[in-house]
């Protein structure tokens, strides 16, 4: 499982740090995307997926699919290739793996957090940038540069670019001054060209690490009271609500990594001290660590996106055909079991377990004929989550 080792020191890279516990009670309180990373290989998913490169061939690279947006968003990518997926299975003799709800979340955890894990960057590529962004004229590493900046070997400890990014943050402004003075061109990032500088401030040194990691490394909750104390929210909306004096800062299906995030502030953060000036808003101090509750809620904004409709889930279990199979309310003479008395769909990661284990066949359609696979949108998967999930909540009839 070579793929699942090298994400391994990447996660444990960038999530060292913060051994925070992801705290958001409707999700499993700890989606490990680490243990995520093994479900993926124990399943044999690897038999047919790569992970950038790495694996099989049969079904698409899940690093380079377009990237899952949300929770629901996975759970329908899996639950609409079920059955070509099935078929080749069948086809390459291997058995379809089962999930638990755990595993179910801990894979979903893996496979939205492979775009949030930047691939390692060049130590060479960052050297150069590093003179080719003139940083070297102020600030010396390995004993070789300017000293007008702090010398940054103390960079090697930080081993996180939310580090990095809460000193760009904290010290922006001062810099830019500084570049100002000094007649340089306060040049501008991509977040790969950062990457690679990290890269370089940051040799990889220590291996990978075993331990608890979460599925967002800082905690959205706390992320979200920050967004309002330091007052960001009156001037960035965050998917809807809040200021428009910037922009939307997940707006429209964006969803940066945290170097991507962290060239972001860099390129803005002078325009930026220029508006909160202007508007008497002081430039507020960020600890690293409520840096990175801070990214951690802009991530989950859409993890977390759509809330599920009751009434649109009991509609599509009619239309989808699942109430043709399932009783609900102790029906009798229906094929399959009713849905108050079932185990584990209390959870949304639960609930794609139980899809996933599902079997291929389909209801009758109305006149008898055959029904097409059931696809779901993204909102319907949502919409029927919320249903089943409050079937799986429904008190259980006494066992005799
Ligand atoms: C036997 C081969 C095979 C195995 C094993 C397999 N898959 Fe797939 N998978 C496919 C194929 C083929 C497709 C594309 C199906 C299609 O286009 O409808 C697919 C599609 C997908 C997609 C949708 C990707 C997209 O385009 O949005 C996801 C997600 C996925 N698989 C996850 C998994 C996971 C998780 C596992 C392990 C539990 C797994 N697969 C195991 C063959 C496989
Ligand atoms: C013109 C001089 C100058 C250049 C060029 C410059 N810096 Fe700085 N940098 C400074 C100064 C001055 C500070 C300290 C600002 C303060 O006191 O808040 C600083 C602070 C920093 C810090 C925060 C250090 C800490 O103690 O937390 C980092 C990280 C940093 N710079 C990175 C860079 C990078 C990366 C580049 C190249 C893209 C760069 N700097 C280019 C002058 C410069
Ligand atoms: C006084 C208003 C104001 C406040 C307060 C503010 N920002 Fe901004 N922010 C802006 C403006 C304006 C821009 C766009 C600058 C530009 O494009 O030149 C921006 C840009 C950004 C960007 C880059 C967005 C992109 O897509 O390029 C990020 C990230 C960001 N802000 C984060 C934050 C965070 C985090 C906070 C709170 C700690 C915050 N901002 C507080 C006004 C503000
Ligand atoms: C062709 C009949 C059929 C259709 C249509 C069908 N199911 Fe099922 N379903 C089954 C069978 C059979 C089982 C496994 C044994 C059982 O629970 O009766 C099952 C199991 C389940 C379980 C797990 C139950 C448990 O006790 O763990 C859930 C949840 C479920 N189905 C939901 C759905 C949903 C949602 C739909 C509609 C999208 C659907 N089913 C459509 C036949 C069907």
């Amino acid at each position: 499982m070579r793929e699942s080792v090298k994400w391994t020191s990447v996660a444990a890279l960038v999530l060292l740090p913060f051994g925070a516990a992801w705290a958001q009670p409707v999700f499993s309180p700890s989606q490990d995307p680490l243990a995520g990373a093994r479900v993926f290989g124990t399943k044999g998913c690897t038999k047919c997926h790569s992970i950038n490169g790495i694996g099989g061939k049969v079904g698409p690279d899940l690093a380079r699919v377009q990237r899952f947006r949300s929770f629901y968003d996975l759970a329908t990518a899996m639950w609409n290739h079920l059955p070509k997926m099935a078929e080749r299975m069948q086809q390459m003799g291997i058995a379809r793996p089962t999930l638990d709800p755990k595993e179910a979340a801990d894979l979903v955890a893996f496979l939205y957090t492979l775009n949030y894990f930047d691939v390692p960057g060049s130590a060479e590529a960052g050297r150069k940038l590093f003179s080719e962004k003139k940083c070297i004229v102020c600030h010396t590493v390995g004993g070789t540069g300017g000293v007008v900046g702090p010398n940054l070997d103390f960079a090697r400890q930080l081993a996180s670019p939310m580090f990095v990014a809460a000193a760009l943050w904290n010290h922006g402004p001062q810099m830019a001054e500084a570049m100002k003075a000094k007649g340089i061109e306060r040049p501008a990032f991509t977040g790969a060209e950062l990457r690679d500088l990290l890269a370089f401030l940051v040799p990889a040194s220590s291996g990978p690490r075993e331990g608890p990691l979460y599925v967002l490394p800082g905690r959205a909750d706390i992320g979200r009271q920050l967004f309002s104390e330091k007052r960001c929210i009156e001037c960035h909306a965050v998917a809807g609500p809040g200021g428009k004096v910037g922009p939307d800062l997940v707006g429209l299906g964006v969803r940066r990594s945290p170097l991507e995030f962290t060239a972001a502030i860099w390129n803005k953060v002078p325009a930026m001290a220029k508006v909160m000036e202007a508007r008497g808003i002081p430039v507020p101090q960020l600890r690293p660590e409520e840096m990175a509750d801070i990214v951690a809620y802009l991530y989950s904004a859409r993890y977390f996106a759509e809330p599920g409709s009751l009434n649109r889930g009991w509609a599509l279990a009619v239309e989808k055909g699942c109430l043709f199979c399932h009783a609900v309310r102790g029906e009798r003479g229906k094929p399959a079991s009713d849905l108050t008395r079932a185990k584990n769909i209390d959870t949304p990661a639960g609930v794609v377990a139980s899809l996933w284990n599902h079997a291929t066949v389909t209801a009758p359609a109305p006149g008898g004929k055959k029904r097409e696979w059931p696809g779901f949108t993204e909102q319907e998967m949502a919409d029927l989550g919320a249903l089943l999930q409050s079937l799986g909540r429904a008190p259980q009839p006494p066992t005799r």
